[in-house]
């Protein structure tokens, strides 16, 4: 099968190949997912779960991307709530071949299945994305209506669903980032917009939560702003930020069959829209990931026509 592979880590973006890879078996409760459409972070070669399997072995070349959207095509030994035939999306193993290929072997567990009415392209954009956003909120948040959330980067893949589910919730919405983002950041619900460039951030006031997507000395002022209680919660590396009288939570985003439901009913009654900025196919993935080109949002790449 065709598959983007890295097997040097010195190279980055530019080592990135399309190659012929065999294709993957299911293991114990796993599936084989026909892949239709996948998602890429362009940060997966600072991952690593990209170079080393989790006994820390080398396990290049190993295929890139995590997020996925297809139809199961074989069971493992085991496997049961899925059957072949079905409709999936999800959230691949960071430490396993990913979903830049016609095939990927991945648990059960980390899928759960895409509404018919529900494109592949949509699938594919929403699962790290759409759960960064949801566990950061919710679950490491626990955030409540009526509290304020400052979200970073608010025009991105994860600021902007953080900004909508945050809106959903009851929450006021203080949407960050470039001065050119301020009218997408708007029309994704943020009530206000800090220019990161332009703003003064103090002028923000107290919030309860911060959503960090930059970090440095973006997320070292923000964790100065949190009321009494807050939290700061970050999906870009450790910090050693400690709000006055609140919580700083660092975390990677994990599947839940459950989370990606309530995500994808959102999209489908039109509480929540996907932040898709480039549509690519595999044979243009890597030149597409090179681009210098600003990113608009999500990049997917669409396996199958
Ligand atoms: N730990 C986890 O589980 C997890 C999960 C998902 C994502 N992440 C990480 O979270 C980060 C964001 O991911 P994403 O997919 O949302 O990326 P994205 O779509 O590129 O969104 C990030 C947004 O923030 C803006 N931004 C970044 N630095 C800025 C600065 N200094 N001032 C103003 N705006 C700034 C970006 O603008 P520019 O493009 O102009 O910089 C972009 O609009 C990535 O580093 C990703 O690896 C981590």
């Amino acid at each position: 099968m065709k598959a983007i592979v890295v097997t040097d880590q010195a190279a980055g973006e530019a080592g990135m190949k399309l190659v012929q890879r065999p294709e993957p078996r299911a293991a114990i409760n796993d599936v084989v997912v026909e892949v239709h459409a996948a998602g890429f972070v362009n940060t997966e070669l600072e991952w690593p779960s990209t170079w080393a399997d989790r006994a820390f072995r080398d396990r290049t070349p190993s295929i890139l991307g995590h997020e996925l959207a297809g139809v199961v095509t074989a069971l493992g030994y085991g496997t049961t709530g899925l059957s072949i035939g079905q409709r999936v999306f999800g959230l691949a193993d960071w430490h396993r071949d990913g979903t830049l290929a016609e095939y990927v072997a991945m648990e059960a567990r980390n899928l759960a299945p895409l509404p018919g009415d529900v494109d592949f392209t949509v699938g594919a954009s929403l699962p790290i994305s759409g759960l960064t956003a949801w566990q950061g909120l919710f679950q490491h948040g626990r955030l409540q209506a009526g509290q304020s959330v400052l979200a970073h980067g608010a025009a991105g893949a994860v600021g902007s669903m953080v900004t909508q589910l945050a809106r959903e919730a009851g929450a006021y919405v203080i949407g960050s980032g470039r001065a050119a983002d301020r009218q997408k950041a708007l029309d994704f619900g943020a009530n206000e917009f800090v220019d990161l460039d332009n703003d003064k951030l103090e002028e923000v006031g107290g919030v309860d939560l911060v959503f960090d997507v930059i970090g440095g000395d973006i997320q070292k002022r923000s964790a100065a702003l949190i009321r009494a209680g807050g939290t700061l919660v970050t999906v870009v590396g450790p910090t050693d930020i400690r709000p006055a009288d609140g919580l700083a939570i660092d975390f990677v985003v994990e599947a839940d069959r459950g989370q990606l439901w309530e995500i994808v009913q959102r999209i489908r009654d039109g509480r929540l829209r996907t932040n898709i900025g480039k549509v690519s196919s595999l044979e243009d993935a890597v030149a597409t990931f090179n681009s210098t080109e600003r990113r608009a949002g999500k990049t997917v790449i669409r396996v199958r026509p």
